[in-house]
Parts: C-alpha cells; structure tokens; sequence
C-alpha cells in the first residue's frame, strides 16, 4: 500500500511539474511572438500551433469575448480572468472533438485592446493515472486482506491445533501416565524444541520417580528382613524357659540388631542428604592426599590384622573443593569393600571353605591428572562383572555373592553420591583381577 502510495503521489507531482514547465514554455514563445509582431502575429502563430497533433490548448478571444483564434471551441463557464491565480483548471470542449468536456490546466493573460489570451494542456491523463492508482489500491487492499485472513486460518489454527495437543498430553501425564511423551514433528521449529524440552523434562522426572519407587521399594525390602529377625528372636525368647541369662543374650541381641537398623537409617539419610547437596559443614578448600593418608594410616593397621598387604601411593598436593568428613567416609567405604570382598578368587578344584586373605593385595593412590584428582582403591579380588557396575552404585544393591559378609548396599550409594556432590565421577574398573575403584574429582587453583 504504502509502494502504490509512494509512487503514486510522486508521479503525480512529476507530471505536474512537467505541466507547469510546458506552459510556461508556450507562455514565454507567444510572448516573444506578440512582442515581435503584435496580435497579428500571435494570431498566426496560434492558429498553426493549434492545427499541430498533440497540441497544447489555444484560446484568443477579443474584447466582448469572442473566439477569434486557437482549438478550444468552448469553455464551461467564461473564462477565467483572475491575474492572481497563475494555473486554474477548467473544463472545456476541443474544436472538432466529441461533446464530452474535458478538464484542463490553463493560464490566462490579458493583452491591450481587451484581448484575452489562454494557453493551457489537457489534464485528463493525470487524471486516468490517478484512477490507474487509486484501483491499485483497493486491489492491493483487497489482496492483503484475503492474504491476511488465510494466513490466519492457516498459521493460526495450525498453531492452536498443536498447542490444544500438548495441553491434552499434559492432562494425561498429569493424570499419572508419566511414560507419555510429546508429539514431536521434526520440523525443528519453535514448538518442536519445546516439546523436546519438556520430554526431556518428563524423562528425567520419570526417572527420578522410578529412582523414588525404587528406593521405597527396597527399604520396605531391605528393612524387613532385619525387623522380622528380631521380633522372631524376642518371641523365641519369651517362648524359651525363663532364665535370666537367657533374656539378656536375647536383648543385647535385639540391640545388636537395633544398631544395624540405626546404621542404615542413618546411612539412608546421609546419602539423602549429599545428594540434595546440603552435607554437613559445607565444602571448602581442602587437600585429597592429607584425607588419604589419614585414611591409609587408619587401615593399615586393620588390613595387617587381617594379613592383607596394603599400600598406598600418595602424591604430593591435590587441592580440591570438598567436604573432609564426606570424602574420608568415601575412601573409607571403598577399602572397607576391598577388604570384606577382595579375597581372590578360589581356582578351580579348591575346597569351599574358609576364603585365604594373605594373598589379597590392596592399593590406595592419589595422582593429578590434568584438571582432575584421582583417588584410586584397587583390589585383586573377584571383582564386579562389568554388567553390573551400574546396579552396584544402586542403593542396597548387594551381589548374590557377598550376601554371607555384612552390610547393606548402601556404601557405594554413598560414595556415588559424594562424587556427584563434588561435581566429579565415580568409575569402576576390572583390576584383571579384582577392582579398581576411581573417585574423580575437579581440581583447584
Ligand atoms: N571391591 C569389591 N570387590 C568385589 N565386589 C565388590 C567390591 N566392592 C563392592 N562390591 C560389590 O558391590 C556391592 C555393593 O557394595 P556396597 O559397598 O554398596 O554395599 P555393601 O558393602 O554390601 O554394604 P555397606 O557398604 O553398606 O556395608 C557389594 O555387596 C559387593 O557385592
Ligand atoms: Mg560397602
């Protein structure tokens, strides 16, 4: 519209312009024509002017306004005589020409003896190109408009239509159906990368739910058997003869039991809370080979005990960002499983019987690598099938062989957790034999 517009109004002042220039040209060659040769002269000149194809308007008239000379055989109206205005349109009929008047831009002068003179052009050219413009316009409006309203329909109800779609989904999951995803087009347009989002939202929630049911689950599990254990117990020793003796073995029993039940309550709540991230006392600057060399000072008495070689390879400064106590529980945690199920395994033929310990070999390392600190327990055990490197991080996760040693599955949890907390990794390896467990966490400074 506002093209049309444009050109429209520009032409329109160009062409008046060009208008106004051939007047003035005529006005100045007739006037050079009278000067010369009086109105004798002009007369001549006009009347051949006017014979011309394409000739500009001529009208002479004498003093009681009679034509005497020129093509325009009649004005509407009389001739305009007004000096003031220099080009006024007027409606006139040409000499010979059908009855329709035409409209014209004119300049009348007055010469001595009452004559009158009108040199002019015909305007109706303008005026059928303002037409032309003006029905470009509408054409243009009308276009835009339908343009405009299929745009609307189209655009519009697509857009609604897939919006009411994922608003529909959105009731479903909300309904509990969790695994419903939704639609993606593969357009990659905006809506696409929203529901990609938000399946990616939904996935993570579901497994975070799944994570929840899981560990409901299994403390349900887990917990039964312990609490079963010791109501059967007490109801033994209610059924059993009275005796003292016999009461208190049952009672430091059900407090033995108690205890462990404590434990992985607490055990429970510990790991809740690292990975919600709030542990205890926060994170600070503080160095992995100190917390290492506690930890190995610690158990090599224990594993010498139990006639286990232990070493330790501990550099000089890893700087890391952490929690002392989480990250000693950590390390501990994993010598404490290197040394409960890293006895080697029993070759082929030897006697099902007590497991030897004197040739288990654990080693505690820490190295920087890069960015990177890496704390290192590694055993010549029977190791975790690589299968099952994933389930074990899982809370109270335990292999069907180690079901005779205690615990609760729940050591790994931990440390898995303190090294997600830590924003680092927690990797387990075969040691070709045993396990190698590597705890990585970002150095600093
Ligand atoms: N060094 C290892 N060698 C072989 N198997 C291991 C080793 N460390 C862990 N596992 C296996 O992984 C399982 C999970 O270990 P995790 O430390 O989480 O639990 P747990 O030691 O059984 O109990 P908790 O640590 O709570 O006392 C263990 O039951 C064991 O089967
Ligand atoms: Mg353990």
């Amino acid at each position: 519209m506002f093209l049309v517009v444009y050109i429209g109004h520009n032409t329109q002042r160009m062409m008046n312009e060009q208008l106004n220039e051939t007047i003035e040209a005529e006005v100045k060659g007739l006037g050079e024509q009278y000067s010369q040769g009086g109105i004798r002269r002009l007369i001549d000149v006009v009347e051949r002017r006017s014979r011309q194809p394409g000739a500009s308007l001529y009208m002479v008239t004498d003093y009681s306004g009679d034509v005497i000379a020129g093509n325009v055989a009649k004005l509407k109206g009389t001739m305009p005589r007004d000096p003031e205005i220099p080009i006024q349109i007027v409606r006139y009929l040409r000499n010979g020409a059908d009855a329709q008047p035409q409209e014209a831009a004119v300049r009348v002068f007055v010469l001595p003896g009452g004559f009158h003179i009108l040199i002019g052009r015909d305007i109706s050219e303008g005026k059928r190109f303002r037409e032309v413009i003006q029905s470009a316009s509408r054409i243009t409006i009308a276009v835009v408009g339908v343009l405009a309203i299929l745009s609307w329909l189209f655009v519009g109800r697509r857009v609604m239509k897939r919006i009411d779609a994922v608003s529909e989904t959105g009731r479903l999951i909300m309904e509990g159906d969790l695994s419903r995803r939704l639609h993606v087009t593969g357009s990659g347009d905006e809506i696409d990368r929203l529901a990609e989002n938000v399946n990616a939202m939904l996935e993570r929630i579901e497994l975070l739910m799944q994570g929840l049911k899981d560990v409901s689950d299994n403390i349900a599990h887990d917990l039964k058997t312990p609490l079963t254990r010791l109501r059967n117990r007490v109801e033994a020793a209610l059924r059993e003869e009275p005796s003292e003796e016999g009461y208190r073995e049952a009672l430091e029993a059900t407090i033995d039991e108690s205890d462990q039940l404590i434990r992985i309550f607490n055990a429970l709540l510990k790991i809740a809370r690292v990975e919600a991230g709030s542990p205890d006392g926060g994170l600070e600057r503080i160095d992995a080979c100190e917390i290492a060399a506690e930890v190995a000072e610690f158990y090599e008495p224990v594993a010498e005990d139990e006639g286990v070689t232990f070493t330790s390879e501990i550099c000089e400064t890893a700087p890391v960002e952490g929690s002392r106590e989480l990250i000693t529980q950590a390390l501990s945690n994993l010598v404490d499983n290197a040394l409960k199920y890293g006895f080697p395994p029993k070759a082929e033929g030897e006697e099902d019987g007590e497991n030897e310990k004197s040739d288990l070999h654990i080693a505690l390392s820490v190295a920087c690598e890069g960015k990177e600190v890496v704390l290192t327990v590694a055993d010549n055990g029977s190791g975790i099938p690589e299968a099952d490197h994933d389930r074990v991080l899982r809370r109270f996760v335990r292999l069907e062989e180690s079901r005779t040693a205690p615990g609760s599955g729940l050591g790994l949890s931990l440390v898995h957790a303190v090294a997600r907390l830590h924003r680092g990794k927690l990797e387990l390896a075969n040691n070709a034999p045993g396990l190698a467990v590597r705890l990585i966490l970002p150095k600093v400074g």
